[in-house]
Order: structure tokens, then C-alpha cells, then sequence
């Protein structure tokens, strides 16, 4: 699929807008990027940090409030990036995890903040591992935030939509998760195949566990030897 072409539904974007601009969700992530370690392990702010699918670009914000200046991203969505700062000063491309524009090496952090449950299946999350570890320097850190807790999904979905009868948050997160859902259940019935094939590469654990329904796992390339 060209990059230029939108790879979500209108209806799903300005329901991710509505997420994007709640108390809630902001309050989420900043918890996960927390359980993440990732202002630890990326203790020196002059580190190169990639976003892996950066949405409207709430990800890359945070970094920059905590100081972060070297700073790039991919999102294969246009319409998403289109109001994303000149100021934020990013490198931004419009393609997919499967094939990143980016050189190898190039960057300390890879961050993936819900990607994968977006993909289509295990060919295409091979692709995307296959790519983070080539675009990351030895000894650098990826941080994968994902949902990863089947039954608690299947527990919430309900949940979700009744309290999205009063919220127009939750309403949006419901209509979200409908229409993600065939890949989303998939990616948490399998992600520890991903788990697997990426420590098959030989990265080693820094996190690795589950919070309500997501799934925190940040792990670290090998070092170069000699
Ligand atoms: C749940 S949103 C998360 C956005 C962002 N990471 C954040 O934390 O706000 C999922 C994002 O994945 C993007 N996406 C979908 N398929 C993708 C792919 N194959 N490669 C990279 N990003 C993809 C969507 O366009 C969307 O921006």
C-alpha cells in the first residue's frame, strides 16, 4: 500500500482524536512510559529516539517536555502528522514499521506505543522486529507498549461501552476497539510469539510485564564485542 494512501478509517481518527485530547489517556501513558524505566535507561537527553507510528504526535510531545531534542518518527497516516509542530523539530517519514525509511543504526530508543496490535498478522510483526533491530545502535533500548492481556480486554470491553453511554471518552475508546478488534484480539492472543522471536535476537530484558490490560516491554540490543 503507497504510504500517501490513509491507513485508518476517518471515523477512526477523529475518534483517536478524541483520546488524544483526554485527561485519561494522557494520565495512561505517562503511567506506562513511567513503568517503562524509560527516563532511566535514556538518562542522557542528547540520545536519538525514534516513534514508531507517532499518530498526531502526543508521544513525541511528551519527549520533548522532558527534554528530549533528538527526536524522529514514522506514521504511514498523513492526515495524523499534519498538524505535528515545525517547532517540535522531528524527523518525520510516511511509511510503515514493516519498512522503515530510516538508515541502519540510527537511533538509541525505538518507541513503540500501540503499533503491532495494528499489523496484520505474524508475517507483518516479523517484518516490523526485523526493522526496529536494524534501525537501533547496539547496546539501545526498545520500549514496546502494546495491549497484551486477552481476558482483561474481554472483562473491559463491556465496561467500556457502558460507561461510553456518559462519556464521550469512552464512547470513543469503544468505537476504537470495535473496529480494531480482529487485529487487536489477535496481537493479545499472540504477542508472546513476539516476546519470543525478539529474544531469539539476543536482546535482553529491562521490563517485562502487564499492567490493567497492556503489556510493558522494554528490552536492550547486545553491545558490539570487541
Ligand atoms: C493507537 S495509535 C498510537 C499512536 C501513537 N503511537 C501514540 O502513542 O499516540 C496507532 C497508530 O499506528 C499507526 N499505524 C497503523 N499501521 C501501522 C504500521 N503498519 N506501521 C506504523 N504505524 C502504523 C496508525 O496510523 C496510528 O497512528
Amino acid at each position: 500500500m503507497s504510504a500517501k494512501k490513509p491507513v485508518n478509517t476517518e471515523s477512526w481518527n477523529a475518534d483517536f482524536a478524541v483520546l488524544m485530547e483526554s485527561r485519561l489517556g494522557s494520565l495512561y501513558r505517562r503511567m506506562m512510559l513511567r513503568r517503562s524505566r524509560f527516563s532511566e535507561l535514556l538518562a542522557d537527553k542528547e540520545k536519538r529516539i525514534i516513534d514508531i507510528g507517532c499518530g498526531y504526535g502526543a508521544g513525541l510531545a511528551y519527549f520533548r517536555s522532558q527534554g528530549y531534542r533528538n527526536l524522529a518518527a514514522i506514521e504511514p497516516d498523513a492526515q495524523l502528522t499534519r498538524d505535528i509542530p515545525a517547532s517540535m523539530s522531528v524527523e518525520l517519514r510516511h511509511c510503515r514499521a514493516e519498512k522503515i525509511a530510516f538508515p541502519d543504526r540510527s537511533f538509541d530508543a525505538v518507541f513503540v506505543y500501540g503499533i503491532l496490535h495494528h499489523l496484520s498478522g505474524f508475517d507483518a510483526y516479523w517484518a516490523a522486529c526485523d526493522e526496529i533491530d536494524r534501525i537501533l545502535k547496539p547496546g539501545g533500548f526498545v520500549f514496546i507498549i502494546e495491549p497484551g492481556r486477552y481476558w482483561v480486554i474481554l472483562l473491559l470491553e463491556p465496561i467500556f461501552k457502558a460507561l461510553g453511554l456518559f462519556s464521550r471518552t469512552f464512547k470513543a475508546y469503544g468505537r476504537t476497539m470495535d473496529e480494531e478488534r480482529t487485529e487487536q484480539h489477535f496481537f493479545l492472543k499472540n504477542h508472546g510469539k513476539v516476546r519470543e522471536y525478539l529474544l531469539k535476537k539476543g536482546f535482553r530484558v529491562r521490563v517485562d510485564d502487564y499492567l490493567v490490560y497492556t503489556w510493558l516491554f522494554t528490552i536492550q540490543k547486545p553491545a558490539e564485542k570487541g
